[in-house]
């Protein structure tokens, strides 16, 4: 086998079909079950979107009203959900309490089934446990904002839907329009994108049998990292070093000459841009005008303005979705728990389509150890 013949990162590499997204990079666009993800930004509400991924159609207005009543019901944090929160540090990192919080449903959810044969379950229970895991979620991210900053839990309204509770959860205030337009906005771009990283994280863990639960468990793992869902909070950090926009471009020779990954740019699939940034940054904008902070908008456009002229690498999603949750007031280390709010959405839709008709998920490596060599006092048993 030739160094040619591996595909390192798996680049390139076409895993199995799905017909839950298209992503073309040729024509920079990106559909969900046909849909291009901008006009669902553009008209839909989020649980309408996840409604879309899970059945493959979107839902009629009874349909709709259904779905919302499930996903209300379900909206509370259990009390051993909550206790097991409230059991980590203080300074645990987000990621890693939503982790831990889902984990423990899935330990709750799926008591009594000790034989790991059953594990799998039915797709009726797999479909019942993600819509489960998406109206409990936002009540999950919010509260662990809220315990950092010393703050109660807030109940969920059962008059607001899913993006405006959401916020309501998080900040205890009910939301401007604008302002839930833009968050349920970001929530449908951040929903699903083919086979990234912790969504092929979840098919792995699927492939094996195993449940629903380890495999979101898994997928929030490969999220967290900052080449991956990590780089929205990473975003942050980087606005944060560089102050204002006069800052850009000596923070940026510094950080080229230390050959640093500028969080926010590049992509293994899209090399000409990323196909959900125009829509979220028309909802960034329409951030800093309702919060009247044009010095956002001239920091984001001339360090992206400066990278792509030295560079040629455009900006993913998470260079605009960093700022706008910023603007909207989630603290930085909150960004990635939302991505896994919206993103539980597409990984659970491809846990479903995986187990309808699954192979286990085995590579092969290249050996590039040492030749075989032998213990001197081993003898063979004859
Ligand atoms: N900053 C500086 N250089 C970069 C960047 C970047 N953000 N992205 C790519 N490059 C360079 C890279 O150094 C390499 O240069 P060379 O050929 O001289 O070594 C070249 O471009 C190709 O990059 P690569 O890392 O081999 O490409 P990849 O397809 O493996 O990486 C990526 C894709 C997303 C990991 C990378 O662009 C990156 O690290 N970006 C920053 C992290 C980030 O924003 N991640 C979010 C990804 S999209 C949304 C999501 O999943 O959440």
């Amino acid at each position: 086998m030739s160094d040619n013949d591996i595909k390192k990162g798996l680049a390139g590499v076409v895993a199995d079909v799905t017909a839950i997204s298209k992503v073309n990079p040729e024509t920079n666009s990106l559909l969900y079950r046909g849909y291009p993800v901008q006009e669902l930004a553009a008209t839909q509400p989020f649980e309408a979107v996840a409604y879309l991924l899970w059945h493959g159609e979107l839902p009629t207005a009874s349909e709709l009203a259904d779905f919302r009543a499930t996903e209300r019901a379900n909206r509370a944090l259990a009390p051993e959900v909550k206790a097991a929160i409230d059991a980590l540090p203080i300074d645990s990192h987000p990621m890693d309490e939503v982790r831990t919080a889902v984990s423990v449903i899935g330990a709750i959810e799926t008591a009594g089934i000790g034989n790991v044969l059953d594990a799998v379950g039915t797709p009726e229970q797999n479909l019942e446990r993600s819509l489960k895991l998406f109206a409990v979620l936002p009540a999950i991210v919010s509260y662990g904002q809220r315990r950092r900053r010393g703050q109660r839990i807030v109940e969920s309204r059962d008059d607001l839907d899913y993006a405006a509770n959401f916020l309501w959860l998080t900040f205890g205030e009910e939301p401007d329009a604008v302002v839930v337009d833009a968050f349920n906005r970001s929530m449908i771009l951040y929903a699903e994108h083919s086979f990234n990283a912790s969504t092929f994280t979840a098919r792995v863990i699927t492939s094996t049998l195993s449940d629903l639960y380890s495999a979101v468990v898994g997928a929030i793992g490969a999220l967290k990292g900052p080449l991956h869902g990590g780089a929205n909070e990473a975003v942050m950090h980087i606005f944060d070093e560089i102050g204002t926009a006069d800052g850009v471009k000596g923070w940026l020779d510094r950080a080229l000459a230390e050959k640093r990954k500028i969080m926010g740019f590049g992509h293994r699939v899209y090399k000409r841009g990323d196909s959900r940034v125009p829509t979220m940054k028309a909802a960034l904008d329409s951030l800093v005008q309702h919060y009247d902070r044009p010095d956002v908008a001239e920091l984001y456009s001339t360090l992206e303005d400066e990278f792509v002229s030295r560079k040629g690498i455009y900006p993913n999603l998470d260079y605009p979705s960093g700022p706008a949750y910023n603007l909207i007031g989630y603290d930085t280390l909150t960004f990635t728990p939302l991505f896994i709010a919206a993103r539980i959405t597409g990984w659970t839709a491809h846990i479903l389509e995986q187990q309808a008709s699954n192979a286990l998920i085995r590579p092969l490596s290249a050996y590039n150890g040492v030749d075989e060599r032998h213990i001197q006092e081993y003898e063979p048993d004859t």
